[in-house]
């Protein structure tokens, strides 16, 4: 999704401009900009280019002398295709005043009507540009004296006509000192340095320069300086900015000698899994520990029910989650898929606990949800990776994954963190409720081997990359799984369909007989997750079906299942034993390789996989 960098200090600007919009290129865009504002000249130079951020790099040609400021950015397509008209930065009327924009203004049209109305001249077909001409046009007509303040007047009556969501970086060739930011549902963070300061819609923009930061609420605009910032609040009143250090180190989000930051994040799942269990199980008391739930024993106690919601990948975690609050901790369980909670009629019971899941912490969905279920007085806690993202800053109380960031655009190591917090986390409510010590210490040893099974695990590298072949040329495929490993089997079809652009979908084999398998033929493969458990008989079942109607199948199991299936299919990958609940964990790792291996047989571009965004700021 679209990104935003800005710098005002005393080095060179393209060069960090371009710096942090390469830092930005993970969130999936398709073409960027920037503008500086060297001091003494009457307008600002604009590059744009479509496509890739090296393709700006090349337009912007070898020359970094220029001093001043500047503001970039990276454009995911909303309002009108990607082109050079369309990226950011947009000029106003005058050309002096530029603005970059994240976010979605809904009602641009009517204004953009009425600018036409008025005269102006439209160069794009965006909703940015139509807010870049109100900030300049109350500029203009502003009776305040040139300066910081009259900029700031200017962009606060803009944002009054405005309904929609913005983060966003404005600068005018008026005050070449001077930067405003500020946010409505689009994530924006300042960058403190020394002398210097930035501003940016992701902090990986910033990781290279400093790691001091202060994340801007909803309402806030910030006036920058390379000297200092000055934090308003357009709707009441301010409130000390505390910065906060990030913990997330620049050569986290570097390769690590790996091809793709797909494959080096598939391969740290046992560290991002240590990393997130560090600390919190509970070797005494056979229970895990959270130090940021915000409510007593009791209170946790007192709940009844748990509603858990997320997008995409953190919604299969939440349907994967589900089975371990019920199995575990007793508790009846729901998923929604944030989206849709927001509208749906949902009864909330009262001794309701929800747990919004969000790598990112900036799906708008799921702020959304978050906002629905705590307004009805539900408290909510969020499950996040990225610290002071808004989810986390606006839920309750919660946990951090501690994953580090996640570059490739698809989820994997976040993924199989948050099962890890959610399985710490049903066996916490399981503790208070129904387990004794010494099954919630058989839970917390369960747990405790998992990076090490998953280490175990990941060697099948060599086997899933000579399956892959079989998967690159299919019609298409299906994934199925029961249990807690029906969400696995959506999981793994989701990575396929993403990265890999094959078509795949993720299934109960319960469900085969009831329609599914009239997709069965002898292009379209089956991979079954059929771990050695209760139901391995059944799937056993399932693949005898589709093996009667000439469809190929693959299988993922478990130590104890490999033997009754390299009876019927040649193809069968089989993982470390673990226990039947906790399979998911493993059984994940091999479809995340598959779907990786069959889209690099594609030549597809794994890491920035097409039309898809990071972090979905819009709805
Ligand atoms: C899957 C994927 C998306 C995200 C979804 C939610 O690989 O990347 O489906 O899982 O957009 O994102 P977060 O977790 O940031 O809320």
């Amino acid at each position: 999704m679209c990104g935003i960098i800005g710098y005002v200090g005393p080095r060179p600007v393209q060069g960090i401009l371009l710096e942090g919009l390469s830092r930005l290129e993970y969130r999936g865009y398709d073409s960027a900009g920037l503008a500086l504002q060297q001091p003494g000249r009457a307008a600002a130079a604009v590059l744009k280019a479509v496509g890739r951020v090296d393709c700006l790099r090349e337009a912007c040609g070898g020359r970094d002398e220029a001093l001043g400021l500047g503001i970039a950015h990276t454009r995911w397509a909303t309002h009108g295709e990607p082109s050079e008209a369309n990226a950011h930065p947009h000029a106003d009327a005058s050309g002096r005043l530029l603005l970059v924009h994240n976010g979605v203004i809904e009602n641009h049209a009517t204004l953009r009507a009425k600018l036409l109305e008025l005269g102006h001249v439209m160069r794009s077909q965006t909703d940015s540009e139509v807010l870049a001409h109100w900030v300049g046009r109350f500029y203009e007509a502003s009776e305040i004296a040139v300066g910081a303040a009259r900029l700031r007047a200017a962009l606060d009556k803009a944002l009054e006509l405005v309904r929609g969501t913005y983060g966003l970086a404005v600068m005018h060739a008026d005050l070449p000192g001077v930067i405003l930011g500020a946010r409505l549902g689009s994530p924006l963070v300042v960058g403190i340095g020394q002398g210097e300061h930035y501003l940016a819609s992701d902090v990986s923009a910033l990781l290279k320069q400093t790691r001091e930061v202060l994340y801007l609420d909803d309402h806030e605009v910030v006036e920058l300086r390379a000297d200092g910032f000055e934090l308003g609040h357009r709707r009441g009143v301010g409130r000390v900015a505390a910065t906060c250090v990030v913990d997330w180190q620049a050569q986290d989000a570097e390769k690590d000698g790996h091809a793709h930051h797909m494959l080096k994040e598939i391969m740290e799942q046992p560290q991002a899994l240590e990393n997130a269990m560090r600390g919190r199980l509970d070797f005494e008391q056979g229970t895990s520990v959270f130090g940021g739930l915000n409510a007593t024993p009791g209170q946790l106690r007192a709940v009844t029910r748990v509603l858990l919601s997320g997008c995409g990948s953190a919604h299969h975690a939440a349907l994967v989650g589900e089975h371990w609050f019920e199995s575990i901790a007793g508790l009846p369980t729901e998923v929604e898929i944030a989206s849709e909670l927001r509208y749906r009629q949902l009864p909330l019971m009262d001794g309701t606990l929800h747990f919004a899941i969000s790598q990112s912490g900036e799906t708008l969905d799921t702020l959304a949800a978050l906002r629905e279920v705590k307004r009805r007085g539900i408290s909510s806690l969020g499950i996040v990776n990225t610290v002071g993202s808004s989810l986390a800053r606006e839920s309750d109380g919660g946990c951090h994954l501690h994953a580090g960031p996640e570059i490739g655009v698809a989820a994997t190591k976040t993924f199989t963190s948050t099962l890890g917090v959610l399985a710490m986390l049903a066996l916490h409510f399981g503790r208070l409720h129904r387990l004794g010590p010494a099954e919630g210490m058989l839970w917390v040893r369960q747990l405790q081997a998992l990076p090490d099974l998953m280490r175990e695990t990941l060697c099948c590298h060599a086997q899933v990359s000579a399956l892959a072949p079989r998967l690159a040329e299919a019609q298409g495929m299906l994934f199925l799984g029961r249990l807690a490993c029906m969400p696995v089997a959506m999981e793994g079809a989701l990575k396929m369909r993403e990265i890999s652009y094959q078509f795949a979908s993720g299934h109960s084999s319960a469900e085969l007989k009831h329609g599914i398998i009239a997709q069965v033929s002898e292009q379209v493969p089956s991979i079954f997750i059929a771990p050695h458990d209760a139901v391995f008989e059944k799937n056993l079942a399932n693949i005898e079906e589709v093996l009667a109607r000439r469809g190929p199948v693959m299988a993922i199991t478990t130590q104890g299942g490999g033997q009754a299936l390299r009876q019927l299919t040649d193809a069968v990958i089989e993982l470390p034993a673990c226990h039947a609940l906790l399979a998911p964990l493993l059984c994940i790792l091999p479809l995340q390789l598959l779907a990786y291996e069959v889209a690099l047989l594609r030549g597809c571009d794994v890491d920035k996989p097409r039309h898809l965004a990071k972090s979905v700021t819009v709805e």
